[in-house]
């Protein structure tokens, strides 16, 4: 792998003087989704798939940049003076945010860079191959200009330029995953406090299954704005009556006393799932530990549900996957994971059933939505590292 990387990157920008090789991993959200931006508990894990980046810093200002899964596009140039959105959102969005964010912390990207990009996170899968860049970028600068940042600030850089420059509210979770990821641990995060643990993941005789939709997240993004400010809204009529500071803050029975004080049906039920959604990842959690895999399975099905219901970002096609997968024997658990409007769902299947399990949810989403769905056995891995 590396020395095809480097020789595609001396094809390209015609010699590999200097140049280095990085990687940082997908994620995949095992349980708490949509918790992230309201003050809930979230349950992410790196995968060993991520996005490879050959970089080398260059003495002027120009960025060449050049992906390998988009090579129509050919190498794309601009400058680090001056960055801003390119109206026609390319992927360089995520590299030049970060490296507009980096500006906007104190931290100077004086020079360009030729940077080469090798992902094998699926396309649009949902499992955040935009997060994985921003990482990457942050991990690649750092090593280039010994910024003082450690991997939790890479994380906030990146959610920031996310933000700030893509135009796109997301929470810290993707990009926390990925920059704190460890292998066979997923990382137990409360996102009001930022504090955060690894617990060890040991599915003895079961793994986990990531089957993609293959729909793509469309108008995913501005979906994702409106869930929030939902959210945000409902949150401000309960502080009209309880004194909290996130949704968050609530337990099952707190949000059942005081949920009238909501003044729409619509927000009572996002703001249902954003509680219930970050207590089931704390009973989750405590599940796993306790060595109950088969609660940790329920519990991610009525995750499902309460997406599927309460929060409605889910759709045909994540739901077929997902109700499919529940029908498989050997199936200890199944939801969609990441943003939803799309992307894929993650099981937990025992490995007696997973050539069953492909088989039958293949079939039966190929049936019904008139594409094919894929499948992927994934393993969890660390976090971004210099190859
Ligand atoms: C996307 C966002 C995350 C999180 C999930 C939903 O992946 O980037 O911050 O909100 O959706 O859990």
């Amino acid at each position: 792998m590396k020395e095809q990387l480097l020789k595609k990157f001396s094809e390209v920008f015609g010699d590999a003087e200097g140049a280095k090789l990085y990687f940082a991993p997908g994620r995949v959200n095992l349980i708490g989704e949509h918790t992230d931006y309201n003050g809930g508990h979230v349950f992410p894990c790196a995968l060993t798939i991520g996005t490879y980046g050959v970089a080398r810093k260059r003495q002027d200002q120009k960025l060449r940049f050049y992906s390998m899964n988009f090579e129509k596009l050919g190498v794309l140039e601009s400058s680090v003076e001056g960055l801003k959105p390119e109206k026609e959102a390319d992927w360089t969005n995520y590299p030049k945010g970060v490296m507009w964010a980096f500006g906007e912390k104190g931290m100077k990207v004086t020079n360009g860079m030729d940077l080469l990009l090798f992902g094998n996170i699926p396309n649009g899968s949902g499992l955040s191959s935009s997060a994985s860049v921003e990482v990457l970028t942050g991990f690649i600068l750092r090593d280039m200009y010994g910024f003082d940042v450690t991997n939790q600030d890479l994380a906030l850089i990146g959610q920031y330029s996310e933000n700030k420059f893509n135009g796109v509210n997301c929470g810290i979770m993707d990009q926390f995953a990925i920059a704190m990821g460890k292998k066979d641990n997923a990382i137990f995060l409360d996102t009001a406090t930022m504090e955060f643990e690894y617990a060890p993941i040991r599915l003895e005789g079961a793994k986990l299954v990531i089957s993609c939709s293959n729909k793509k997240r469309g108008l995913g993004d501005s979906k994702y704005n409106e869930r929030r400010s939902e959210c945000e809204t409902a949150l401000a009529e309960l502080q009209q009556v309880v004194g909290i500071n996130t949704l968050g803050d609530l337990t099952e029975e707190q949000f059942e006393t005081y949920k009238s004080a909501i003044q729409d049906p619509v927000r009572v039920k996002r703001a249902r799932h954003a509680v219930y959604e970050n207590q089931r990842t704390i009973h989750a959690v405590a599940a796993l530990k306790a060595n109950d895999i088969e609660k940790f399975g329920r519990l991610m099905n009525e995750s499902h549900v309460s997406l599927r219901d309460d929060y409605e970002v889910t759709g045909i096609e994540l739901d077929t996957l997902v109700e499919e997968a529940w029908k498989v024997d050997g199936v200890i658990g199944s939801r969609m994971t990441g943003a939803g409007f799309g992307g894929c769902t993650v099981s937990i299947v025992k490995d007696e059933a997973i050539d069953r399990f492909k088989e039958q949810v293949g079939e039966a989403y190929l049936k019904k939505i008139g594409y094919a769905a894929d499948f992927y056995v994934v393993e969890i891995g660390d976090g971004p590292v210099l190859l």
